[in-house]
C-alpha cells in the first residue's frame, strides 16, 4: 500500500500481544488512507523477543531500543514497555522524527509526563504525532455514550461515579515491576484511575479542577520474588477520590487490586439532568441508559446492544448485529484511529495525544498530593 507506516514496538508481553495483534489485523478489518507494516519489536530477552516476532508476524526482533528508534526505516515507535520506559524511547523517538503511539499512563512521573508533552509539542511544527493507548475510549458502548453526551442527551451533568476494580488475589502474585514505585510510578492508581481519569475526561467534555478526600492504601507490602525469597511492594495497592469538573459536576473515583470477585470491572455512571448512563466493562457490549425525558410511566434502564453497523460507532468494520465485540477489539480500533490520523483523516472519536494525556497525568497527580497531605488540591497547583 502506498503510505505505509512502518512500526517498531517496544515491549513483547502483555500489551505487546494486544498491541501485535491490532497491527496484524487493522487493514484486514478497517479500509484506511495508510498500511500498517511490522518492521521490528524489541524485547529485553533476546531468544523470547526472536519467537514473539516470528509468532506475531514482526519482520525483525531486537534487543536495543535506541537502536530500533534510530533505525531511519522506521516511521512510527509504539511504546509499551514498563512506565519508567515510556519517556525516554518517546522522546528519543520524537526527536529521530517518529510518531509515537505510547501505553497508559503516559508516564510514571509527573517530571517524565511533562517532558513528554514538551516533546511532542516542539515535535507537533514537524508534522509528528503523539497517541496515547487509552483504549476504552473505543468499546462501542462508550464511543456511543460519548456522542450521547455530547449531543446533550444526559443534559447539565451532575455525578460521574467511577470505579476500577480488579482482584490481583494477596501476597502469592509475585513482584513484578508493576509492584515497584521506581518502574511504574505507582500501582492501582496510575494503573486504573489512569483510565477512569480519561474516561470521564472524554465523556464528559470537562477537566477536573479539583481533587479531593483521597486516600491511599498499600495492603500487602511483602510479596514473593519470582526466583525466590520475597521483596516489598512500594506502590498503593487502592487509590480512592473526590473530583470537580469545570461544569460543575462532582465525581468519585475507586481503584483497586484487591476488589475481590472483580476481574475487570471497569464502571462509569454518568447521571443528568435528562438522563443517565451505567456500564460496566465486564459487560463492554451494553450501554445503560435512563432516558428521563420519557413520560414518567415508561421510564426505565434500558440495556442497549451497541452492536448495529451505522448506529454505534466501530461496530460496522466487525460483524454482524448481536455478535459481541472483546477486549482486543479496542486496540484493533485504535490502531485504525491512529493510521487514519497519520494519514489526515479524522478518528471515529478523539484519540489522546502527550498533551491530553498530560492532563489525566496531572490529576493522577493531584490525588497524591491530596492523600499525603490531606487536603483539597486545587488542579491549578499540578504544573
Ligand atoms: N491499555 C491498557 O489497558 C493497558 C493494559 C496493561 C498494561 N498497559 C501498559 O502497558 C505498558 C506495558 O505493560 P505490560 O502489562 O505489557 O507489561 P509486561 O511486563 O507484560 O511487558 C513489558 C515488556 O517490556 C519489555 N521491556 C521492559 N524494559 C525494556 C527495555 N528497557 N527495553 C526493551 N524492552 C523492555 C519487557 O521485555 C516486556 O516485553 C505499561 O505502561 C502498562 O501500564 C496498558
Amino acid at each position: 500500500m502506498n503510505n505505509d507506516v512502518r512500526i517498531a514496538m517496544l515491549g513483547s508481553k502483555f500489551m505487546g500481544r494486544a498491541h501485535s495483534n491490532a497491527w496484524m489485523s487493522v487493514n484486514k478489518f478497517f479500509d484506511l488512507p495508510c498500511g500498517a507494516v511490522m518492521h521490528s519489536v524489541c524485547g529485553r530477552d533476546e531468544m523470547a523477543t526472536s519467537a514473539f516476532g516470528e509468532r506475531w508476524g514482526w519482520a525483525s526482533a531486537l534487543t536495543d531500543w535506541e537502536r530500533a528508534v534510530a533505525d531511519p526505516d522506521v516511521d512510527l515507535v509504539d511504546v509499551c514497555t514498563p512506565n519508567d520506559v515510556h519517556a525516554g524511547p518517546a522522546i528519543a523517538a520524537l526527536e529521530a522524527g517518529k510518531h509515537v503511539a505510547c501505553e497508559k499512563p503516559l508516564a510514571g512521573t509527573l517530571d517524565d509526563a511533562r517532558a513528554m508533552r514538551d516533546a511532542a509539542e516542539l515535535a507537533k511544527a514537524d508534522g509528528l504525532r503523539t497517541f496515547v493507548w487509552f483504549n476504552y475510549r473505543r468499546c462501542p458502548a462508550i464511543a456511543y455514550a460519548h456522542r450521547l453526551i455530547r449531543g446533550g442527551g444526559l443534559g447539565r451533568i451532575f455525578h460521574v461515579r467511577a470505579q476500577y476494580l480488579q482482584d490481583w488475589g494477596g501476597p502469592e502474585t509475585p513482584l513484578v515491576w508493576r509492584f515497584d514505585a521506581g518502574q511504574a510510578g505507582s500501582g492501582a492508581h496510575g494503573d486504573l484511575n489512569a483510565h477512569l481519569i480519561d474516561l470521564t475526561r472524554f465523556l464528559t467534555g470537562e477537566e477536573i479542577t479539583q481533587v479531593s478526600g483521597a486516600v491511599e492504601e498499600t495492603f500487602v507490602t511483602e510479596r514473593k520474588l519470582p526466583g525466590g525469597g520475597t521483596g516489598k511492594s512500594t506502590v498503593d495497592d487502592c487509590v480512592l477520590f473526590l473530583a470537580r469538573f469545570a461544569g460543575g459536576a462532582v465525581g468519585s473515583f475507586e481503584a483497586t487490586r484487591l476488589a475481590t470477585g472483580n476481574k475487570n470491572r471497569n464502571t462509569i455512571e454518568i447521571n443528568g439532568e435528562r438522563g443517565a448512563i451505567r456500564f460496566d466493562f465486564e459487560r463492554m457490549n451494553e450501554l445503560l441508559w435512563w432516558d428521563d425525558t420519557l413520560p414518567s410511566a415508561q421510564r426505565g434502564w434500558s440495556r442497549v446492544m451497541c452492536t448495529n453497523a451505522g448506529d454505534h460507532p466501530y461496530v460496522e468494520a466487525y460483524w454482524p448485529p448481536g455478535h459481541g465485540l472483546g477486549y482486543e477489539h479496542g486496540f484493533v480500533s485504535q490502531a485504525a484511529d491512529i493510521l487514519a490520523s497519520v494519514g489526515g483523516a479524522e478518528p471515529v472519536v478523539p484519540i489522546p495525544d502527550f498533551a491530553d494525556a498530560w492532563e489525566t497525568q496531572r490529576v493522577l497527580a493531584a490525588a497524591i498530593v491530596s492523600a499525603r497531605e490531606g487536603r483539597a488540591v486545587p488542579l491549578d497547583e499540578i504544573g
